[in-house]
């Protein structure tokens, strides 16, 4: 049976009782419109915890202006099934008020990797990002928390943040699930239109042309980005936004792979932007 709270006292409660009882606890931040991507999540959590705890909250800062704040799919009764069948125990889902009351004004940066890769085109996401993320540690206070690496570069700046705060939370990176064709899931693949759904596999077919390339030996990244766009010129319905290829940690651009680096991309598919990356090592 799955509990439901909403407010950060509630959550605090829950989590103490769990503590005092000697249990672990995993925590798995989502915004909900749950997939088999998030259910994963759950699943590994429920795995390695004894308490699986799930938020799912919209988290309205991380939202451009011209983003999808409004439209983002919300189904709660239908994720807290999802979330049940997953194996997840308590579901923190509180209204933006919770989380951010009136006069709040303390918000937490990465600086410089908040804003390469996705944060060129969105500003002042991922600060939102780790803002939230920072709020959702300290209410729960969990042995572990679970994201997924379609979000590379959301990973490598919380654990920088984790790191840089001493935040005592093992941060676990779950590798990215797939519809058949290679799409990576995500909430705002249900955006796509017929046509668009149909050429967004395309994306994941240049990065398997990238990471064949490594395979076979291929270091220089110009030749790895000619050999991916043979794949993305397929999109003709999605503007790339950007194809790079980066360090892991300070997710620096690379003329070269060497050691492990992330191939990361993003497109545009008429309104839906789409990201996708794989991890490659030369
Ligand atoms: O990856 C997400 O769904 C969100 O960015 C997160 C981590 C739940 C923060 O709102």
């Amino acid at each position: 049976m799955i509990s439901s709270v909403a407010t950060i006292a509630g959550l605090r409660e829950k989590v103490a009782d769990a503590r005092m009882a000697g249990k672990a606890v995993g925590l798995v931040p989502t915004m909900g419109a749950l997939h088999e991507g998030h259910l994963s999540l759950m699943r590994r959590a429920r795995s390695e915890n004894d308490l699986v705890v799930a938020s799912i909250f919209v988290n309205p800062p991380q939202f451009g202006p011209t983003e999808d704040l409004q439209r983002y799919p919300r189904d709660l009764a239908r994720d807290l099934a999802l979330a049940a069948g997953a194996g997840v125990d308590v579901s923190f889902c509180p209204e933006p008020d919770e989380m951010y009351p009136p006069g709040f004004a303390t918000w937490v940066e990465v600086e410089g990797l908040g804003e390469r890769l996705c944060g060129a085109s969105r500003p002042r996401h991922f600060r939102a990002v780790t803002t939230v993320v920072a709020k959702l540690l300290d209410v729960c206070q969990p042995d572990r928390a679970y994201f997924g690496l379609k979000d590379a570069q959301q990973f490598v700046i919380i654990r920088r943040m984790v790191q840089d705060l001493n935040i005592p939370v093992e941060l676990v990176g779950c590798p990215t699930v797939r519809e058949a064709d290679g799409l990576a899931m995500s909430s705002r693949n249900l955006y796509l239109t017929p046509d668009e759904r149909a050429q967004a596999p395309a994306l994941y077919r240049a990065l398997q042309a990238a990471e064949a390339a490594v395979a076979g030996g291929v270091r220089d990244v110009s030749e790895i980005k000619r050999e991916m766009n043979e794949f993305l010129a397929q999109a003709t319905l999605g503007d790339v936004e950007y194809v790079e290829v980066v360090g892991t940690d300070g997710l620096l651009p690379v003329a070269r792979v060497e050691g492990e680096c992330l191939i990361a991309l993003a497109a545009r598919f008429g309104g839906t932007r789409l990201i996708d990356n794989v991890f490659v090592r030369g």
